[in-house]
């Protein structure tokens, strides 16, 4: 078959990678992709929420199946949009439809599915620009440090976390009055405080049967020791060595199964992929925030360890028979490391041509802000490229990755030297 794949990352690179071993796909095509899936896949040059361009290209170049990488096109409604069509609703999405994308695309509703379900998660209350006053008053309340997140979708930067309550209130008003997120900050999240480790675990459904891959932990702090402003993430590891056998069974029993059946319940259609963010207070986890996507670079360490064909496990979602895959896991531990442009996650420049890749043993590089200019790999984002090594254990991981990073070079490249340095 041919599988279009929409999106552009580290992510997006990791998709492809694995699904060209799947002897049931015969071309794939990435939109908008990078310099990494140029190399395995045809790159087309469509955004990823121009839907009728997307539509067009998908029945010229016969695609069977859509795999969504990003929460834009999701949360903005691509599978409904597939649904809608007499050409394109025979062609299965990986990705939810609008009204479960909601869990990613608006903090109110997810902690409102959160508490219709009884799934343990931070204490909260939202406001607007006509009940700020109520919101100074409920910051009173609670004690410092104080959460703020911007309802809607504010590419990451939308969640403030203040010590400070003066702060707060001037951010609140900030965030409510004078839109400092636009609309996403229109509706504001104020939540308690939760002090404890942060993992994630990712859920595949078909809406009705569920698996759940590896857990991974990502460093989403730009400084060392976790410090300075927060970035898409800078390293990930796989499997989290917090995460006992009995932690993962809360999980499952406490998250996951109420998860997927509340969105049986309430009617939210979801084929796709579930990334729970969670948090370990004491032994118990809480949800901080669904996505309904995979993480990046999360994913750049989970495909890696799950050995199933992903095509087949794609087919299985949209047929709804996922209750008859075995997911099968590598038992190694798997690392990445995100080679980031100086400046990042505030400007940075792009155009710095990537030297070294050829000198790469025993890692692989997934290209995230990387393309191809007169036949040099050069850098065009933020992210650059996650090298992800495998080890018996994830110290022997983390240093292959660090072996191969110091092989690689760009004008101002900057990583964190201390991935895992918490575990
Ligand atoms: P989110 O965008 O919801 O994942 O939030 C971004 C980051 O803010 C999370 O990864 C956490 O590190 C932190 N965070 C969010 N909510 C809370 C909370 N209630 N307590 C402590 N930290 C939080
Ligand atoms: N690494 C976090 C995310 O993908 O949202």
């Amino acid at each position: 078959m041919n599988i279009l794949i929409l999106g552009s990352g580290g992510r997006e690179h990791t998709f492809a990678w694995k699904i060209i071993q799947s002897p049931l796909c015969n071309n794939l095509f990435v939109a908008p992709g990078n310099s990494g899936t140029n190399q395995i896949a045809t790159n087309l040059d469509i955004k990823v929420t121009d839907f009728e361009a997307i539509k067009k290209a998908v029945l010229s170049h016969d695609i069977n199946m859509v795999v969504v990488g990003p929460e834009d096109p999701l949360v903005q409604g691509i599978h409904d949009f597939f649904l809608a069509s007499e050409s394109l609703k025979h062609i299965p999405v990986i990705g939810p439809q609008k009204a479960a994308a909601e869990l990613e695309g608006s903090k109110q509703f997810a902690k409102e599915f959160m508490m219709r379900h009884n799934i343990p998660t931070a204490a909260y209350q939202s406001f607007n620009a006509s009940n700020v006053d109520e919101g100074y008053d409920f910051l009173e309340t609670l004690n410092p440090p104080y959460v703020l997140k911007a309802d809607g979708l504010a590419a990451g930067k939308g969640v403030l976390i203040l010590n400070d309550l003066d702060e707060a209130k001037a951010e609140l008003k900030s965030m409510l009055v004078d839109a400092k997120f636009g609309n996403a900050s229109s509706k504001v999240v104020i939540e308690e405080f939760l002090d404890g480790i942060e993992l994630s675990c990712f859920v595949l459904t078909d809406g009705k049967n569920y698996k759940i891959l590896p857990t991974a932990k990502d460093y989403k702090r730009i400084g060392e020791g976790d410090t300075g402003l927060n970035t898409g993430g800078m390293g990930a590891v796989s499997p989290v060595p917090f995460a006992t056998p009995s932690f993962l069974n809360k999980i499952e029993e406490r998250i996951v199964k109420p998860t997927i059946s509340g969105l049986q319940k309430d009617n939210l259609p979801y084929k796709g992929f579930v990334f729970i963010g969670l948090i370990k207070v004491g032994d118990d986890p809480k949800v901080i925030e669904y996505n309904v996507r995979m993480g990046d670079p999360e994913t750049e360490v989970v495909l890696p360890r799950l050995k199933n064909d992903l095509v087949e496990i794609f087919q299985a979602i949209s047929n709804q028979t996922l209750n008859e895959i075995d997911i099968e896991i590598d038992e190694r531990a798997a690392t990445t490391i995100m080679m980031v442009s100086g400046g990042y996650p505030e400007a940075y420049e792009k155009g710095k041509e990537i030297t070294g890749l050829n000198n790469i043993q025993d890692a692989i590089p997934f290209h995230a802000g990387a393309i191809i200019k007169d036949d040099k790999i050069v850098t065009s984002g933020g992210r650059v490229m996650a090298i992800t090594s495998y080890g018996k254990t994830y110290d022997e991981a983390i240093k292959k990755s660090y072996q191969n990073i110091e092989k690689l070079h760009f004008d101002k490249m900057y990583y964190r030297k201390d991935i895992g340095f918490d575990l």
